[in-house]
């Protein structure tokens, strides 16, 4: 059988997270938070003193780690659901996410996951519809003002939010980018049910042509 994929990409405070785990609700499928898969890394990094451009222990690191995100945020056994939202964290996971073995090894689990729900699962990240899933059933990238975003995002504040986009989106693996065939939905005055909905709409249109 076929994996059904929803796949939503876009910046920090665009909704992705409280969307993709609403759709996921209303469909029965799982839900997969990337972003916390990266802070978790992060964190683990930070806890064992390796230094966060070592791009090759970071990748050995990425290639061994025990990492889960349902139903809450563990590496290696040690719960990180707090720890990974603060600001060390904020500060560090670019450096981590731009690294390639990094990505490699995170996509290679990213699928893997996928592959064993009975339904389908909606993922969210940076590069999920481009790089992940480009075969997803579903492409999605969610937008918001730079405002609103970093209302969202409370306590982070405005300047770590537009650092963290910039980096995202110039690094040279695997940047955030709209990938082609992706729905944009613009939340900035959207309450996340509405966006739910516009969410399945679409994805009954694909499903049936
Ligand atoms: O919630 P927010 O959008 O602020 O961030 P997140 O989804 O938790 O992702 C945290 C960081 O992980 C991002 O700033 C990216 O650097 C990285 N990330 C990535 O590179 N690729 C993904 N698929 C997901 C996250």
């Amino acid at each position: 059988m076929k994996n059904e994929i929803v796949a939503i990409d876009g910046p920090a405070g665009s909704g992705k997270s409280s969307v993709a785990r609403a759709v996921a609700e209303r469909l029965g499928w799982a839900f997969l938070d990337t972003g916390a898969m990266y802070r978790a890394l992060t964190s683990e990094a930070l806890f064992r003193g390796i230094a966060i451009d070592d791009q090759d222990a970071i990748g050995e690191l990425a290639r061994s780690v025990e990492l889960v995100t349902s139903p809450l945020v563990r590496v290696n056994g040690r719960d990180v659901e707090e720890e990974i939202r603060s600001e060390p964290i904020n500060i560090a996971v670019s450096v981590v996410a731009a690294n390639p073995q990094v990505r490699e090894a995170m996509v290679e689990r990213q699928r893997e996951m996928a592959r064993q729900q009975p339904k389908g699962t909606v993922v969210e990240g940076r590069d999920i519809a481009t790089v992940v899933f480009p075969n997803a059933t579903l492409k999605v990238y969610l937008t918001a003002t730079l405002a609103e975003r970093s209302r969202r995002r409370g306590e982070e504040g405005v300047e770590s939010v537009v650092r963290r986009d910039e980096a995202d989106s110039t690094r040279e693996a695997s940047p955030l980018r709209q990938a082609d065939g992706a729905v944009v939905l613009d939340t900035t005055s959207r309450t996340i049910d509405e966006v739910v909905g516009e969410i399945i709409r679409c994805l009954k249109n694909n499903t049936s042509n």
